[in-house]
Parts: structure tokens; sequence; C-alpha cells
């Protein structure tokens, strides 16, 4: 709890008006996009920095006086990776949303964390080039978020995830410091690679302040694959037959015969609500590869077993097939009070047992379950609709959880490839990670962040 004479404090550094105080206004800074059944603790403060010298002043501070400091973007995160454990002051970057540079030669764009990633993408795109990082929330969530959390999306299975374009960062440690990690150059061989270190660190050694990011040209064309499967396992397989034929898909999605359905029920589109399992493939490259592109990939979903194939080349039939995508959260939210998406990774060999073995324990605790995924990467989110009050339904959650964690790490996974620890999964953590790993993941935190004023509690407990 910040004292009084805290507060006060705070006020002469930031401008006035930037730091929130009242119990209404920290109250929506104890919750993020994550359904969960304990209390988040209260903010003490909320800062909206406005420069780099604002964040600095705030974290010198709050190190002299060990108070934790959570840095927050649009809070769409689904680990409880934004939200306070035990008070402190939430570092608000909406005021820090600038493109700062752009270099259509190097392909580089230079931003602050407060940029929405949608926006990044339509300004990079305006130019010819393009952002791949494409999580689901993207109108909304910032760059800061997602470097945080290393974010991903549909687009990975080609393009990578938010560490594969980052060139540099510029960080405030946790004592004022500012620090450069990162030469800016498509390569670096120079030393330790500290961007990497933090991309995905969750704000628990360094709060950045400003990225370099990498850009790619924008692909000329695309279109979108949808086919339909009697079994979840015919589906798999077509992403394995799409592997062999040598295409490279942008994406191969996936969803279960319950987001189907729960989708169309709420965001009607067209989906074929009877089939199983459906794989929403997305091509991309020259126009002129686009028609081999799709007869390889139509083939391989053929022999994998595709009763119904849809191709959707326009601009409106490919936004509404993503829409319908993603709006699987959001429908499924429609279905209980609460729902909870997780993210579960698997090598591509064992996604098959994944899928089928997540959807069997749902089923044996009689959790309704929306299976989505970005099936290309290994990657599933069962989402889970429930009412967390419900003290069966919330026992039951938790032993699924558990078990489907344990299957992923038995079949050679792991248990997030896209959102993060943050505090939801903290209890999983050290029965994931090398025992070895994890101590030297404490050395680095200690390292950078002594006083454990950096978003305490998140990924791993000091
Ligand atoms: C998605 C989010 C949940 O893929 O990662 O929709
Ligand atoms: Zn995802």
């Amino acid at each position: 709890m910040l004292l009084k004479n805290n507060i006060d404090s705070i006020k002469t550094l930031i401008k006035s008006e930037n730091v929130l105080t009242d119990r209404e206004e920290r109250y929506c800074y104890a919750q993020d996009s994550t359904n969960t059944r304990e209390k988040h603790s209260l903010p003490d403060a909320v800062v909206f920095v406005e420069t780099i010298e604002d964040v600095q002043k705030v974290l010198k501070f709050a190190n002299t006086c060990k108070i934790p400091v959570i840095s927050r973007g649009a809070g769409t995160n689904m680990v409880g990776a934004c939200v306070p454990k035990n008070g402190g002051i939430i570092l608000n970057f909406s005021k820090m949303n600038k493109i700062l540079d752009f270099n259509p030669v190097n392909m580089t764009v230079k931003v602050q964390p407060g940029v929405v990633l949608g926006d990044l993408r339509e300004f990079v795109e305006s130019k010819g080039l393009f952002y791949p990082p494409d999580p689901s929330n993207l109108r909304v969530s910032t760059i800061g978020g997602s470097i945080a959390q290393s974010s991903g999306g549909p687009m990975s299975f080609k393009y990578g995830t938010t560490k594969d374009y980052i060139l540099s960062l510029t960080v405030v440690l946790a004592d004022g410091t500012l620090m450069k990690v990162g030469a800016g150059t498509i390569k670096d061989a120079v030393g330790y690679h500290l961007n990497q270190l933090i991309v995905g660190s969750e704000g628990t050694l360094a709060v950045v302040v400003e990225a370099e990011l990498k850009l790619i040209p924008k692909p000329e064309a695309s279109r979108v694959v949808l086919a339909y499967f009697d079994t979840m396992e015919e589906a798999i397989s077509g992403v394995n037959n799409i592997i062999a034929s040598r295409v490279f898909p942008a994406t191969i999605d996936f969803m279960d015969n319950n987001s189907i359905t729960t989708v169309e029920k709420f965001y009607p589109c067209g989906l074929l609500t009877d089939k199983e399992a459906m794989l929403l493939v997305e091509i991309d490259g020259f126009e002129s590869s686009m028609q081999t592109q799709q007869e390889r990939v139509e083939k391989a979903l053929k022999e994998a077993g595709a009763s119904n194939i849809v191709v959707a080349s326009t601009d409106e039939e490919k936004k509404s097939v993503w829409t319908a995508r993603r709006s699987s959260f959001a429908a499924t939210a429609k279905l209980a009070p609460d729902v909870l998406s997780d993210d579960i990774i698997v090598p591509r060999t064992n996604l098959a047992k994944m899928v089928r073995g997540a959807k069997d324990i749902c089923d044996k605790y009689g959790l309704p379950v929306c299976m989505v995924g970005h099936v290309g990467d290994g990657n599933i989110h069962p989402q889970i609709a429930l009412n967390l009050e419900n003290d069966e339904e919330f026992k039951n959650y938790i032993s699924a959880k558990s078990e489907m964690y344990e299957l992923a790490v038995s079949l050679g996974g792991t248990i997030s490839a896209e959102h993060g620890v943050g505090s939801e999964k903290i209890s999983y953590f050290e029965k994931t990670v090398d025992t070895e790993a994890v101590s030297y993941m404490r050395g680095i935190k200690k390292l950078f962040d002594p006083n454990n004023i950096l978003n305490p509690g998140k990924i791993f407990e000091m």
C-alpha cells in the first residue's frame, strides 16, 4: 500500500492530471482480459507517462521506495500479466503512442509502446510494407503489450512471433537508468541478445520505452482456403499434407465444431455447422503464384479427407472468414459468465493426440470447450466457457487445466505458445521448465531488478 506522501511525491514528479488515484479509476486497472476467480489487488496509483523521462522518474522513485511498477498497454492479455499482485503503480502507455521513424529502404519502423498494433499494420501497409504478428485483439492491443508477451497470432506459422521482429529496444531499468539493446541492424552478432531476453519477459526485467521493428515487403496477393472435415484427425493430417506439398501458407488455423457453431450462433457468417473441424489456410505471395498454391493446398486437403472446400479471394470474403475466426473468443464468452482461452503448444507430430486429448479432458469434466488454434504451429486454444463462481465448475476447470498441461508436456510441448505465464500459469511454471533454467532465470531477474519491483509475482515467484 502506498502512503499518501508517496502519492504526493509522484505528483511532484509527473503532471498531476496524469496521476489517477480515485478508487473507481484504480479499480479499472485491477482487471485485464483474464477471467479469474482470484480478486486482483487494486493499484495505488495509475500514471499516464508521456515521455521517457517520466518513466525514468517513476522507476527511480519506485525503486528507492520499493514500490511495485506494472506496465500496461491495452490490457488484452489473458494470463493476468498486467494487473498488480500487491498494489503499486500502473504505468499507462496510452499517451506514448507515436510512430517515431519509418525507413522504407531499411524496412524498419521505430515506435513508442502505446502504438496500437492495428494502426501500425495499417500505416506500414499503406507504404507497401508489412508487420506480420497478428494477435486476435490487434484492433486494440499495443506493441508494448505484444513485446511484453511476445505475442503471435495466425500468421506466426510462416512469419514468426513478435520476437522475430525486434531489432532494438530502448528500455528503462528498475533504477531509472536508460539502456539500449540491439544495434537496430538486420543482423547483429555483437554480444548477448538482451533484446531477445526482454521480449516476452512480461515487464519483469525492464520497461520498454521505444522499439525498432523489422518489416517485410507486403505480400502482393492472398487467398483463404476453408476446408471442412468429418474428424479432427483428418483436419490435422491436412496440415501435414500441406507441408509435405511444399507450399508455405501464411496461416494454418483450426476451428472445431463447437467453435464453428458458437460463432454461427452469435456472428453468423455462413460457416458449415455440421462438420467436426475446419481448417483455414491463408496462402500469400505473388498474384501469379496464387493458382498453383491454391491447387496444391486443395489437393493436400482432399487427400486428407476434406469434404467441402471453399475459397475466399475477394477482400470482402476474406474479411468475413477472418471475422469468423477472430470472433471465436467473443462468441464463446457468450455461452457462460466466464471464458478462459488457454494456449498450449506441442510438436506438430503430436498435435492430433493433443487436440483429441484436450477435448476428452474437457468432456470428462463436463466443461463446454470451443477449440481453435494455430495448428500449423502445433498451437491450440481450448476456450472453456463456465461460471467461475460455481465451486464445482471451478474445481473441474482446475483439474482439466492441469491435465491438459501434463498432457502437453508429456507430448513434448509446453504450457504457453503466445499468451505468456503471467500470474495464471505461475504454479505450473516450475513443473514445466528445466530446474537449472529456472534458477538462471531467477539470477537474471535479480540482476535486472534486485528489489523485485518490476511486475512482481509474474512468471515465477522470487
Ligand atoms: C486467438 C487468441 C486467443 O488466437 O490467441 O484467438
Ligand atoms: Zn492465438
